[in-house]
């Protein structure tokens, strides 16, 4: 029995050769893709489309969380923590601090992501009070709330700080809620894009519906 794929490209090959047989007809399909082919790291119902397509068409099931990680030392999470907001399909993530940052880890989602730079936490801090969005910031610091047992606001900024300093004083000084992963090991912490994972994913396990997932 051939092995079902699923509904990404994780196959034997990636991604899919030119289309077969008559072109569809439509805007969002891509002439140069659908000639020779599609190699993109993207979920089967977009193969062929052309890349603003996608973005608009994702602008329409976007969630209400952004994601929001510190770089003020050019941190090398931030890659994964873009790719998975990208999965999980948030709002927006934001980039506090430098604006430069290692799109390594990202595989190119970042070009289907609307991605902001913060220059401070305050103006993050700002941009969310515009919005009525709540700032959650994740940290392991004294007095956190274990986010096990709160709830997350649906509209909110879900907040990361940095390998080694972890999160600003500033930045914890400007949230609504500070909530920590519980951990039961050694170590202090879990890396910082593994820490973004767990709690888009708490949101996501509380507000969104699983029905509308690929
Ligand atoms: C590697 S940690 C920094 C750890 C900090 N310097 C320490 O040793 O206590 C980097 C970031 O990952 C996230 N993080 C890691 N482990 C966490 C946990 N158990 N609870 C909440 N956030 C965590 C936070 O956003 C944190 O700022």
């Amino acid at each position: 029995m051939t092995e079902q794929l699923g509904p990404t490209e994780w196959g034997t090959s990636v991604g899919v050769g030119p289309w077969d047989g008559p072109w569809p007809a439509g805007e969002h399909w891509d002439p140069e893709l659908l000639e020779h082919g599609d190699r993109r790291n993207v979920v089967d119902h977009y193969r062929y489309w052309r890349r603003d397509a996608i973005v608009a068409d994702l602008d329409m099931r976007r969630h209400e969380f952004h994601v929001a990680i510190e770089n003020f030392q050019h941190d090398h999470n931030i890659g994964t923590v873009v790719r998975t907001a990208n999965a999980f399909a948030a709002a927006a993530v934001h980039i506090v601090g430098r604006r430069r940052w290692n799109r390594r880890g990202a595989m190119v989602t970042d070009r289907y992501q609307h991605v902001h730079h913060q220059p401070t936490p305050a103006d993050l801090r700002a941009f969310a009070t515009e919005r009525g969005l709540a700032v959650v910031a994740v940290d392991n610091s004294p007095g956190a709330q274990p986010v096990e047992r709160t709830a997350l606001p649906r509209r909110c900024v879900l907040l990361f700080g940095q390998e080694g300093p972890g999160l600003s004083d500033a930045s914890r000084a400007e949230a609504d809620l500070v909530v920590s992963i519980a951990q039961f090991g050694s170590t202090r912490s879990v890396n910082a894009g593994v820490a973004a994972g767990i709690v888009m994913h708490g949101w996501i396990r509380e507000h969104a519906d699983p029905d509308a997932a690929w």
